[in-house]
């Protein structure tokens, strides 16, 4: 039943022509990015820091120990995470598409490249593009 709804969503929105691999390949775009800070400072900000560094009780969201937390992850557990569990305060309360945004944002901050097609805002599309902490050879 997921694999059937994945492959229908993929085919519907177009994303599987061109899924990115790794986030090394460009797993959002610049101006989902630029979206996702302003929801970052909304909702997120408060606990993990206006730059992504942590706070008094919440992990950073960039750098090697966020990164070593989710390296051979995919997007679309990362997705998952924030969406499910984020904000703690409120948890589920944010759209798949602003947590998409955030994401592209979070990935961007953690020095991954943009590209020319946006984080899709359902986890099940995401499932291919791996978070690699170092980029790969090739
Ligand atoms: C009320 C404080 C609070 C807010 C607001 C909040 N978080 Fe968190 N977050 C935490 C705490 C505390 C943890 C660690 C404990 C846990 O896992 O619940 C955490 C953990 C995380 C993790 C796991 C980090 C890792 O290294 O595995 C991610 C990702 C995350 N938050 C993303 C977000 C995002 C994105 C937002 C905004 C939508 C957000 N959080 C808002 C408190 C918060």
């Amino acid at each position: 039943m997921i694999a059937a709804l994945a492959v229908l969503g993929f085919s519907v929105n177009g994303y599987a022509q061109s899924p990115a691999q790794s986030v090394w390949n460009g797993a959002f775009t610049a101006e989902q990015a630029q979206r996702g800070k302003a929801s970052y400072t909304q909702a997120c900000a408060v606990c993990h820091g206006p730059s992504l560094g942590g706070g008094d009780s919440a992990p950073p969201l960039s750098g090697g120990v966020f990164l070593n937390n989710w390296n051979g992850t995919t997007t679309g557990s990362l997705f998952e995470r924030i969406h499910d569990t984020m904000p703690a305060s409120d948890p589920g309360s944010l759209s798949g598409k602003t947590v998409a945004d955030i994401e592209a944002y979070i990935l961007q901050t953690n020095g991954f490249p943009a590209g020319a097609v946006p984080l899709p805002a359902d986890q099940q599309l995401m499932t291919v593009t791996k978070i690699l902490a170092t980029k790969p050879a090739g």
